[in-house]
Protein backbone atom coordinates (compact mmCIF):
# COMPACT_ATOMS: atom_id res chain seq x y z
CA UNK A 1 0.00 0.00 0.00
CA UNK A 2 1.27 3.68 -0.60
CA UNK A 3 2.17 5.86 1.77
CA UNK A 4 -0.04 9.12 2.27
CA UNK A 5 2.62 11.26 0.63
CA UNK A 6 2.74 8.83 -2.73
CA UNK A 7 -0.65 8.00 -2.89
CA UNK A 8 -2.47 8.99 -6.10
CA UNK A 9 -5.06 11.30 -6.08
CA UNK A 10 -8.86 9.23 -6.69
CA UNK A 11 -9.32 11.89 -8.89
CA UNK A 12 -6.26 10.74 -10.95
CA UNK A 13 -6.55 6.92 -10.59
CA UNK A 14 -9.31 6.90 -13.48
CA UNK A 15 -6.66 8.01 -16.17
CA UNK A 16 -3.92 5.98 -14.72
CA UNK A 17 -6.40 2.92 -14.33
CA UNK A 18 -8.76 2.91 -17.40
CA UNK A 19 -10.63 -0.26 -16.18
CA UNK A 20 -11.06 1.40 -12.96
CA UNK A 21 -14.97 2.37 -13.51
CA UNK A 22 -15.63 -0.82 -15.21
CA UNK A 23 -13.52 -2.77 -12.50
CA UNK A 24 -15.27 -0.96 -9.59
CA UNK A 25 -18.78 -0.80 -10.48
CA UNK A 26 -21.31 -3.61 -10.33
CA UNK A 27 -25.01 -4.90 -10.21
CA UNK A 28 -26.67 -6.70 -7.76
CA UNK A 29 -29.94 -8.18 -6.76
CA UNK A 30 -31.23 -4.88 -8.39
CA UNK A 31 -28.73 -2.53 -7.27
CA UNK A 32 -26.14 -0.81 -8.44
CA UNK A 33 -22.64 -0.08 -6.72
CA UNK A 34 -20.13 2.59 -7.44
CA UNK A 35 -16.47 1.75 -5.66
CA UNK A 36 -14.37 3.65 -8.49
CA UNK A 37 -14.63 6.97 -5.98
CA UNK A 38 -12.76 4.95 -3.38
CA UNK A 39 -9.30 6.10 -1.94
CA UNK A 40 -7.64 2.80 -2.98
CA UNK A 41 -5.41 2.14 -6.38
CA UNK A 42 -5.51 -1.31 -8.13
CA UNK A 43 -2.57 -2.36 -6.07
CA UNK A 44 -4.73 -1.00 -2.90
CA UNK A 45 -7.65 -3.12 -3.24
CA UNK A 46 -5.64 -5.71 -4.65
CA UNK A 47 -3.37 -5.44 -0.72
CA UNK A 48 -7.25 -6.04 0.91
CA UNK A 49 -8.53 -8.34 -1.77
CA UNK A 50 -5.63 -10.50 -0.43
CA UNK A 51 -6.58 -10.26 3.24
CA UNK A 52 -10.18 -11.44 2.24
CA UNK A 53 -8.60 -14.61 0.71
CA UNK A 54 -5.79 -14.72 3.55
CA UNK A 55 -8.73 -14.79 6.15
CA UNK A 56 -10.35 -17.65 4.22
CA UNK A 57 -13.82 -15.00 3.65
CA UNK A 58 -15.38 -18.24 1.04
CA UNK A 59 -14.96 -20.63 3.62
CA UNK A 60 -16.36 -18.72 6.24
CA UNK A 61 -19.17 -17.63 3.87
CA UNK A 62 -19.82 -21.24 3.36
CA UNK A 63 -20.46 -21.45 7.05
CA UNK A 64 -23.04 -19.41 7.47
CA UNK A 65 -25.12 -20.36 4.84
CA UNK A 66 -24.76 -24.11 5.78
CA UNK A 67 -25.90 -23.69 9.30
CA UNK A 68 -22.68 -24.68 10.81
CA UNK A 69 -22.29 -22.36 14.34
CA UNK A 70 -20.58 -19.33 13.33
CA UNK A 71 -21.35 -17.85 16.24
CA UNK A 72 -18.45 -19.42 18.51
CA UNK A 73 -19.32 -17.58 21.60
CA UNK A 74 -22.45 -18.62 21.96
CA UNK A 75 -21.73 -22.27 20.11
CA UNK A 76 -25.04 -21.08 17.10
CA UNK A 77 -25.55 -20.73 13.77
CA UNK A 78 -26.57 -17.10 12.34
CA UNK A 79 -29.15 -18.33 10.05
CA UNK A 80 -31.11 -15.41 8.66
CA UNK A 81 -30.68 -16.31 5.24
CA UNK A 82 -32.71 -19.10 5.75
CA UNK A 83 -35.28 -16.71 6.71
CA UNK A 84 -35.41 -15.11 3.19
CA UNK A 85 -34.64 -18.45 1.02
CA UNK A 86 -38.17 -19.26 -1.00
CA UNK A 87 -37.46 -23.23 0.54
CA UNK A 88 -36.19 -22.43 3.99
CA UNK A 89 -33.04 -24.48 3.73
CA UNK A 90 -31.27 -25.60 5.54
CA UNK A 91 -33.72 -25.00 8.43
CA UNK A 92 -36.74 -25.91 5.83
CA UNK A 93 -39.79 -27.02 8.11
CA UNK A 94 -39.07 -24.25 10.56
CA UNK A 95 -39.06 -21.31 8.45
CA UNK A 96 -42.05 -22.49 6.12
CA UNK A 97 -44.02 -23.08 8.98
CA UNK A 98 -43.13 -19.71 10.39
CA UNK A 99 -43.48 -17.93 7.59
CA UNK A 100 -47.10 -19.47 7.11
CA UNK A 101 -47.90 -18.52 10.51
CA UNK A 102 -47.02 -14.67 10.29
CA UNK A 103 -48.75 -14.75 6.41
CA UNK A 104 -52.09 -16.00 8.17
CA UNK A 105 -51.97 -13.53 10.75
CA UNK A 106 -50.97 -11.04 8.54
CA UNK A 107 -53.88 -11.52 6.25
CA UNK A 108 -56.20 -12.25 9.24
CA UNK A 109 -55.43 -9.32 11.18
CA UNK A 110 -56.42 -7.23 7.49
CA UNK A 111 -59.19 -9.02 6.51
CA UNK A 112 -60.97 -8.83 9.86
CA UNK A 113 -60.73 -12.38 10.71
CA UNK A 114 -58.57 -11.81 13.91
CA UNK A 115 -60.29 -9.10 14.91
CA UNK A 116 -60.42 -6.80 18.42
CA UNK A 117 -62.42 -8.03 21.33
CA UNK A 118 -65.54 -5.93 20.07
CA UNK A 119 -65.50 -7.77 16.59
CA UNK A 120 -64.73 -4.97 14.73
CA UNK A 121 -61.33 -4.96 12.79
CA UNK A 122 -58.34 -3.78 14.29
CA UNK A 123 -57.14 -0.21 12.62
CA UNK A 124 -53.83 -0.21 14.74
CA UNK A 125 -50.89 -2.51 16.17
CA UNK A 126 -48.54 -0.78 18.43
CA UNK A 127 -45.28 -2.88 17.96
CA UNK A 128 -42.77 -2.78 21.28
CA UNK A 129 -39.83 -3.88 21.15
CA UNK A 130 -36.04 -2.42 21.04
CA UNK A 131 -32.49 -2.93 19.61
CA UNK A 132 -32.70 -5.64 16.55
CA UNK A 133 -36.52 -5.84 18.03
CA UNK A 134 -37.15 -2.33 17.06
CA UNK A 135 -34.99 -0.91 14.56
CA UNK A 136 -35.43 -3.18 11.44
CA UNK A 137 -39.13 -3.11 11.94
CA UNK A 138 -39.06 0.85 12.14
CA UNK A 139 -36.77 1.52 9.12
CA UNK A 140 -39.15 -0.76 6.61
CA UNK A 141 -42.37 0.68 8.37
CA UNK A 142 -40.99 4.46 7.62
CA UNK A 143 -39.28 3.34 4.20
CA UNK A 144 -42.43 1.43 2.87
CA UNK A 145 -45.51 2.70 4.40
CA UNK A 146 -46.75 5.36 1.61
CA UNK A 147 -47.08 2.36 -0.71
CA UNK A 148 -49.67 0.82 1.35
CA UNK A 149 -52.21 2.43 2.88
CA UNK A 150 -54.20 0.65 5.55
CA UNK A 151 -53.20 -0.42 9.12
CA UNK A 152 -51.46 1.91 11.18
CA UNK A 153 -48.18 0.67 12.90
CA UNK A 154 -46.77 2.78 15.34
CA UNK A 155 -43.76 2.14 17.78
CA UNK A 156 -42.47 2.16 21.35
CA UNK A 157 -38.70 1.30 22.18
CA UNK A 158 -37.25 3.43 24.78
CA UNK A 159 -37.52 2.99 28.73
CA UNK A 160 -38.25 6.81 29.11
CA UNK A 161 -41.47 6.65 30.03
CA UNK A 162 -42.29 10.09 27.64
CA UNK A 163 -41.91 7.37 24.57
CA UNK A 164 -44.79 4.99 25.49
CA UNK A 165 -46.60 7.75 26.56
CA UNK A 166 -46.36 9.46 23.75
CA UNK A 167 -47.17 6.07 21.96
CA UNK A 168 -50.40 5.16 23.71
CA UNK A 169 -52.07 8.82 23.68
CA UNK A 170 -53.16 9.26 19.90
CA UNK A 171 -54.69 5.66 20.08
CA UNK A 172 -57.71 4.21 20.32
CA UNK A 173 -57.79 0.70 22.78
CA UNK A 174 -60.10 -1.12 21.14
CA UNK A 175 -58.91 -0.98 17.66
CA UNK A 176 -55.35 -1.35 18.66
CA UNK A 177 -53.27 -5.01 18.49
CA UNK A 178 -50.13 -4.66 20.86
CA UNK A 179 -47.57 -6.35 19.61
CA UNK A 180 -44.67 -7.33 21.80
CA UNK A 181 -41.23 -8.17 20.56
CA UNK A 182 -38.66 -9.45 22.53
CA UNK A 183 -35.91 -12.34 21.56
CA UNK A 184 -35.02 -12.91 24.52
CA UNK A 185 -38.65 -11.92 26.86
CA UNK A 186 -36.66 -10.11 29.44
CA UNK A 187 -35.12 -7.14 28.06
CA UNK A 188 -36.03 -4.45 30.85
CA UNK A 189 -36.95 -1.67 28.46
CA UNK A 190 -39.70 -3.43 26.55
CA UNK A 191 -40.83 -5.88 28.99
CA UNK A 192 -41.57 -2.03 31.03
CA UNK A 193 -43.44 -0.95 27.99
CA UNK A 194 -45.43 -4.02 27.56
CA UNK A 195 -46.26 -3.79 31.07
CA UNK A 196 -47.33 -0.28 30.87
CA UNK A 197 -49.11 -1.15 27.85
CA UNK A 198 -50.77 -3.85 29.13
CA UNK A 199 -52.08 -1.64 31.93
CA UNK A 200 -53.54 0.59 28.99
CA UNK A 201 -55.44 -1.76 28.04
CA UNK A 202 -57.01 -3.21 30.84
CA UNK A 203 -57.71 -0.32 31.98
CA UNK A 204 -60.02 0.71 28.81
CA UNK A 205 -61.38 -3.23 27.88
CA UNK A 206 -60.74 -4.82 31.20
CA UNK A 207 -58.89 -8.09 31.52
CA UNK A 208 -60.38 -10.62 29.75
CA UNK A 209 -60.73 -8.62 26.46
CA UNK A 210 -57.38 -7.46 26.98
CA UNK A 211 -55.66 -10.68 25.81
CA UNK A 212 -57.59 -10.49 22.18
CA UNK A 213 -55.21 -7.33 22.04
CA UNK A 214 -51.67 -8.54 22.88
CA UNK A 215 -49.48 -10.77 20.60
CA UNK A 216 -46.52 -11.40 20.90
CA UNK A 217 -43.06 -12.43 19.04
CA UNK A 218 -40.09 -14.33 21.13
CA UNK A 219 -38.30 -17.12 21.17
CA UNK A 220 -39.06 -17.46 25.34
CA UNK A 221 -42.35 -19.34 25.36
CA UNK A 222 -42.82 -19.50 28.98
CA UNK A 223 -42.14 -16.05 29.43
CA UNK A 224 -44.63 -14.88 26.93
CA UNK A 225 -47.47 -17.12 28.35
CA UNK A 226 -46.07 -15.79 32.18
CA UNK A 227 -47.12 -12.66 31.06
CA UNK A 228 -50.38 -13.44 29.68
CA UNK A 229 -50.37 -13.75 26.00
CA UNK A 230 -52.46 -16.81 24.70
CA UNK A 231 -50.03 -19.45 23.07
CA UNK A 232 -52.11 -18.72 19.51
CA UNK A 233 -51.35 -15.13 19.95
CA UNK A 234 -47.22 -15.96 20.12
CA UNK A 235 -45.23 -16.10 17.62
CA UNK A 236 -41.98 -18.37 17.92
CA UNK A 237 -38.28 -18.16 16.68
CA UNK A 238 -35.37 -20.07 17.15
CA UNK A 239 -31.83 -19.36 18.75
CA UNK A 240 -29.95 -19.10 15.64
CA UNK A 241 -31.60 -15.62 14.28
CA UNK A 242 -29.68 -13.43 15.93
CA UNK A 243 -31.53 -10.15 17.32
CA UNK A 244 -29.87 -7.35 14.72
CA UNK A 245 -30.65 -9.84 12.27
CA UNK A 246 -33.84 -10.67 12.66
CA UNK A 247 -36.13 -8.90 11.11
CA UNK A 248 -36.46 -11.51 7.79
CA UNK A 249 -38.39 -13.83 11.01
CA UNK A 250 -41.96 -13.20 12.95
CA UNK A 251 -39.90 -10.17 14.23
CA UNK A 252 -41.24 -8.55 11.28
CA UNK A 253 -45.06 -9.43 11.95
CA UNK A 254 -45.94 -6.18 12.81
CA UNK A 255 -44.65 -4.84 9.27
CA UNK A 256 -45.72 -7.43 7.34
CA UNK A 257 -49.57 -6.71 9.18
CA UNK A 258 -49.45 -3.45 8.19
CA UNK A 259 -47.80 -2.98 4.42
CA UNK A 260 -49.71 -6.59 3.84
CA UNK A 261 -48.15 -10.08 3.05
CA UNK A 262 -46.96 -9.54 -0.30
CA UNK A 263 -44.78 -6.73 0.13
CA UNK A 264 -43.09 -8.95 3.12
CA UNK A 265 -42.69 -11.45 0.56
CA UNK A 266 -40.81 -9.54 -1.98
CA UNK A 267 -39.01 -7.64 0.75
CA UNK A 268 -37.74 -11.59 1.40
CA UNK A 269 -37.00 -12.31 -2.10
CA UNK A 270 -35.20 -8.97 -2.32
CA UNK A 271 -32.93 -10.51 0.51
CA UNK A 272 -32.69 -13.85 -1.13
CA UNK A 273 -31.41 -12.05 -4.44
CA UNK A 274 -29.08 -10.51 -2.57
CA UNK A 275 -28.01 -13.88 -0.74
CA UNK A 276 -27.53 -15.46 -3.81
CA UNK A 277 -25.37 -12.64 -5.28
CA UNK A 278 -23.10 -12.82 -1.80
CA UNK A 279 -22.85 -17.02 -1.85
CA UNK A 280 -21.73 -17.30 -5.72
CA UNK A 281 -19.93 -14.13 -6.65
CA UNK A 282 -16.14 -13.99 -7.08
CA UNK A 283 -14.98 -12.06 -4.21
CA UNK A 284 -13.38 -9.24 -6.82
CA UNK A 285 -16.94 -8.51 -7.85
CA UNK A 286 -18.94 -9.50 -4.85
CA UNK A 287 -21.13 -6.43 -3.72
CA UNK A 288 -21.11 -7.09 0.02
CA UNK A 289 -17.31 -8.16 -0.35
CA UNK A 290 -16.36 -4.46 -1.58
CA UNK A 291 -18.19 -3.20 0.44
CA UNK A 292 -16.50 -4.63 3.39
CA UNK A 293 -13.09 -3.94 1.82
CA UNK A 294 -13.57 -0.44 0.97
CA UNK A 295 -14.64 0.03 4.86
CA UNK A 296 -11.61 -2.03 5.72
CA UNK A 297 -9.11 -0.39 3.23
CA UNK A 298 -10.09 3.34 4.89
CA UNK A 299 -10.45 1.83 8.50
CA UNK A 300 -6.79 -0.16 8.53
CA UNK A 301 -5.39 0.94 5.96
CA UNK A 302 -6.15 4.84 6.02
CA UNK A 303 -6.68 4.84 10.07
CA UNK A 304 -10.62 6.64 8.95
CA UNK A 305 -11.98 6.52 12.14
CA UNK A 306 -15.43 7.22 11.05
CA UNK A 307 -18.05 6.59 8.34
CA UNK A 308 -21.07 8.63 7.02
CA UNK A 309 -24.33 7.01 5.45
CA UNK A 310 -26.38 9.44 4.13
CA UNK A 311 -29.32 8.09 1.95
CA UNK A 312 -30.72 10.55 -0.46
CA UNK A 313 -34.24 9.40 0.81
CA UNK A 314 -36.14 10.66 3.50
CA UNK A 315 -37.63 7.76 3.61
CA UNK A 316 -34.98 5.48 4.61
CA UNK A 317 -33.62 8.63 6.99
CA UNK A 318 -33.75 5.64 9.78
CA UNK A 319 -31.01 3.85 8.22
CA UNK A 320 -28.01 5.12 9.95
CA UNK A 321 -29.56 4.33 13.03
CA UNK A 322 -30.15 0.61 12.16
CA UNK A 323 -26.86 0.52 10.73
CA UNK A 324 -25.58 1.63 13.99
CA UNK A 325 -26.33 -0.81 16.24
CA UNK A 326 -25.68 -3.89 12.67
CA UNK A 327 -21.87 -3.05 12.66
CA UNK A 328 -21.11 -1.27 16.00
CA UNK A 329 -23.19 -4.28 18.12
CA UNK A 330 -21.52 -6.34 15.55
CA UNK A 331 -18.21 -5.59 14.71
CA UNK A 332 -17.22 -3.19 17.71
CA UNK A 333 -15.01 -5.55 19.35
CA UNK A 334 -11.30 -6.25 20.53
CA UNK A 335 -9.33 -7.79 17.59
CA UNK A 336 -5.47 -7.40 17.24
CA UNK A 337 -6.65 -4.93 14.61
CA UNK A 338 -9.05 -1.88 14.62
CA UNK A 339 -12.23 -3.00 13.91
CA UNK A 340 -15.48 -1.44 13.32
CA UNK A 341 -15.28 2.85 13.18
CA UNK A 342 -18.11 5.34 14.36
CA UNK A 343 -21.19 5.31 11.62
CA UNK A 344 -23.41 8.07 11.57
CA UNK A 345 -25.19 9.81 9.10
CA UNK A 346 -29.16 11.00 8.01
CA UNK A 347 -30.74 11.97 5.02
CA UNK A 348 -29.86 14.06 2.48
CA UNK A 349 -29.84 16.48 1.93
CA UNK A 350 -30.36 17.15 5.40
CA UNK A 351 -27.09 16.43 6.14
CA UNK A 352 -25.80 19.19 3.58
CA UNK A 353 -27.22 21.93 6.18
CA UNK A 354 -25.67 19.71 9.15
CA UNK A 355 -22.66 18.44 9.27
CA UNK A 356 -21.58 18.22 5.25
CA UNK A 357 -19.14 21.35 6.68
CA UNK A 358 -17.01 19.00 8.23
CA UNK A 359 -16.87 16.43 5.31
CA UNK A 360 -15.51 19.05 2.91
CA UNK A 361 -13.36 20.84 5.02
CA UNK A 362 -12.91 18.93 8.50
CA UNK A 363 -9.11 17.79 9.58
CA UNK A 364 -10.77 14.31 9.72
CA UNK A 365 -11.12 12.64 6.51
CA UNK A 366 -14.62 10.65 6.82
CA UNK A 367 -15.80 8.51 4.11
CA UNK A 368 -19.01 8.51 3.33
CA UNK A 369 -22.02 5.82 1.87
CA UNK A 370 -24.12 7.73 -0.38
CA UNK A 371 -27.51 6.05 -1.45
CA UNK A 372 -29.99 6.81 -4.26
CA UNK A 373 -32.83 6.13 -5.32
CA UNK A 374 -34.00 6.59 -9.20
CA UNK A 375 -37.24 6.87 -9.10
CA UNK A 376 -39.55 8.85 -6.98
CA UNK A 377 -42.78 7.39 -5.83
CA UNK A 378 -44.83 10.48 -4.86
CA UNK A 379 -44.38 14.39 -4.78
CA UNK A 380 -43.03 16.78 -7.25
CA UNK A 381 -40.93 14.97 -9.73
CA UNK A 382 -38.94 18.39 -10.07
CA UNK A 383 -37.72 17.77 -6.35
CA UNK A 384 -36.36 14.32 -7.20
CA UNK A 385 -34.02 15.95 -9.90
CA UNK A 386 -33.32 18.55 -6.92
CA UNK A 387 -32.61 15.42 -4.65
CA UNK A 388 -29.81 13.70 -6.99
CA UNK A 389 -28.25 16.29 -8.97
CA UNK A 390 -27.22 17.08 -4.51
CA UNK A 391 -26.04 13.73 -4.02
CA UNK A 392 -24.05 13.29 -7.13
CA UNK A 393 -22.68 16.99 -6.86
CA UNK A 394 -21.32 16.01 -3.17
CA UNK A 395 -19.05 13.28 -3.86
CA UNK A 396 -17.63 14.89 -6.97
CA UNK A 397 -17.39 17.99 -4.86
CA UNK A 398 -16.01 15.49 -2.12
CA UNK A 399 -13.91 13.96 -4.63
CA UNK A 400 -12.51 16.75 -6.46
CA UNK A 401 -12.33 19.60 -4.34
CA UNK A 402 -11.65 23.00 -5.44
CA UNK A 403 -8.55 25.46 -5.71
CA UNK A 404 -8.50 28.54 -3.69
CA UNK A 405 -5.62 31.28 -2.13
CA UNK A 406 -7.48 31.76 0.87
CA UNK A 407 -7.97 28.63 3.36
CA UNK A 408 -11.53 28.74 3.69
CA UNK A 409 -12.79 28.90 0.47
CA UNK A 410 -10.35 25.97 -0.32
CA UNK A 411 -11.47 22.26 -0.90
CA UNK A 412 -8.45 19.54 -0.79
CA UNK A 413 -11.07 16.71 -2.49
CA UNK A 414 -9.51 13.78 -2.31
CA UNK A 415 -12.52 12.31 -0.04
CA UNK A 416 -13.76 8.85 -0.61
CA UNK A 417 -16.90 7.80 -0.80
CA UNK A 418 -19.55 4.99 -2.48
CA UNK A 419 -22.39 4.99 -4.45
CA UNK A 420 -25.35 2.45 -3.92
CA UNK A 421 -28.27 2.94 -6.14
CA UNK A 422 -31.29 1.40 -6.16
CA UNK A 423 -34.37 1.84 -9.51
CA UNK A 424 -36.93 2.66 -6.68
CA UNK A 425 -37.57 2.16 -3.22
CA UNK A 426 -39.41 -0.87 -2.99
CA UNK A 427 -39.46 -4.22 -0.54
CA UNK A 428 -37.62 -5.64 -2.69
CA UNK A 429 -35.27 -3.44 -3.26
CA UNK A 430 -35.09 -2.28 0.51
CA UNK A 431 -34.77 -5.71 1.11
CA UNK A 432 -31.50 -6.19 -1.04
CA UNK A 433 -30.28 -3.15 0.94
CA UNK A 434 -29.99 -4.43 4.05
CA UNK A 435 -29.09 -7.90 3.70
CA UNK A 436 -25.99 -6.23 1.59
CA UNK A 437 -25.45 -4.15 4.86
CA UNK A 438 -25.67 -7.89 7.01
CA UNK A 439 -23.18 -9.24 4.64
CA UNK A 440 -21.00 -6.52 4.37
CA UNK A 441 -21.03 -6.99 8.43
CA UNK A 442 -20.08 -10.51 7.99
CA UNK A 443 -17.53 -9.96 5.55
CA UNK A 444 -15.58 -7.26 8.09
CA UNK A 445 -15.65 -9.23 11.19
CA UNK A 446 -14.15 -12.73 8.96
CA UNK A 447 -11.27 -10.22 7.56
CA UNK A 448 -10.79 -9.01 11.66
CA UNK A 449 -11.14 -12.52 13.15
CA UNK A 450 -13.86 -11.69 14.97
CA UNK A 451 -17.49 -13.10 15.83
CA UNK A 452 -20.07 -10.51 14.22
CA UNK A 453 -23.02 -12.45 15.82
CA UNK A 454 -22.15 -11.85 19.56
CA UNK A 455 -22.93 -8.63 21.95
CA UNK A 456 -21.08 -9.05 25.51
CA UNK A 457 -20.41 -5.54 25.54
CA UNK A 458 -23.62 -4.83 26.04
CA UNK A 459 -23.99 -6.82 29.56
CA UNK A 460 -21.85 -4.86 32.19
CA UNK A 461 -24.14 -1.62 31.48
CA UNK A 462 -27.12 -3.73 32.22
CA UNK A 463 -26.08 -5.16 35.23
CA UNK A 464 -24.81 -1.76 36.97
CA UNK A 465 -28.40 -0.71 35.83
CA UNK A 466 -30.06 -3.28 37.41
CA UNK A 467 -28.08 -2.23 40.91
CA UNK A 468 -28.61 1.04 40.69
CA UNK A 469 -32.01 0.61 39.98
CA UNK A 470 -32.50 -1.39 43.11
CA UNK A 471 -30.35 1.48 45.05
CA UNK A 472 -32.67 4.27 43.51
CA UNK A 473 -35.63 2.58 44.92
CA UNK A 474 -34.62 1.07 48.11
CA UNK A 475 -32.55 4.09 49.45
CA UNK A 476 -28.97 1.64 50.22
CA UNK A 477 -25.92 2.34 48.81
CA UNK A 478 -23.61 -0.20 47.31
CA UNK A 479 -19.93 0.25 46.29
CA UNK A 480 -19.96 3.25 43.89
CA UNK A 481 -16.61 5.25 42.45
CA UNK A 482 -17.27 9.11 44.05
CA UNK A 483 -18.64 10.41 40.62
CA UNK A 484 -21.25 7.47 40.78
CA UNK A 485 -22.37 7.84 44.26
CA UNK A 486 -22.93 11.70 44.36
CA UNK A 487 -25.52 11.26 41.34
CA UNK A 488 -27.12 8.33 42.99
CA UNK A 489 -27.49 11.12 45.76
CA UNK A 490 -28.61 13.60 43.41
CA UNK A 491 -31.06 11.88 41.66
CA UNK A 492 -32.50 10.54 44.61
CA UNK A 493 -32.96 13.49 46.98
CA UNK A 494 -36.20 14.67 47.15
CA UNK A 495 -35.91 18.09 46.85
O1 LIG B 1 -28.61 -4.46 23.17
C1 LIG B 1 -28.51 -5.80 23.42
C2 LIG B 1 -29.61 -6.59 22.78
O2 LIG B 1 -29.47 -7.91 23.22
C3 LIG B 1 -29.61 -6.55 21.25
O3 LIG B 1 -28.65 -7.36 20.67
C4 LIG B 1 -31.00 -6.94 20.95
O4 LIG B 1 -31.36 -6.67 19.63
C5 LIG B 1 -31.74 -6.10 21.96
O5 LIG B 1 -30.92 -6.15 23.12
C6 LIG B 1 -33.14 -6.55 22.27
O6 LIG B 1 -33.17 -7.86 22.76
P1 LIG B 1 -34.52 -8.67 22.86
O7 LIG B 1 -35.04 -8.90 21.50
O8 LIG B 1 -34.15 -9.96 23.55
O9 LIG B 1 -35.49 -7.87 23.68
Amino acid sequence: MHTARERPRIADLFAAEPDRLQRLTLDAAGLHLDFSKQAWSRAGFEAVLSWARAAEVETKRAALFAGEAVNVTEGRAALHTALRARDGEPQRDEVLKSRAAMRAFSEGVRSGRIAAADGKPFSHILHIGIGGSDLGPRLIWEALKPLTPGIGLSFAANVDPAEIAAALAPLDASRTLVIVVSKTFTTAETMANARAARAWLEARLGEPDTKKHLAAVSTNLEATAAFGIPAERVFGFRDWVGGRFSVWSAVGLSVATALGWEAFEHFLAGAAAMDRHFATAPLECNAPVLLALSNIYNRNGLDRRARAVVPYAQRLRLLPAFLQQLEMESNGKPADRSTAGVVFGDAGTNGQHAFFQMLHQGTDIIPVEFIAVRHASEGPPEQQAMLLANCLAQAEALMVGAKAKKLHRRFDGNRPSSLILLDRLDPASLGALIALYEHKVFVEGAVWGINSFDQWGVELGKALAGKILGELGSGGAGRHDPSTAALIERVRSHD
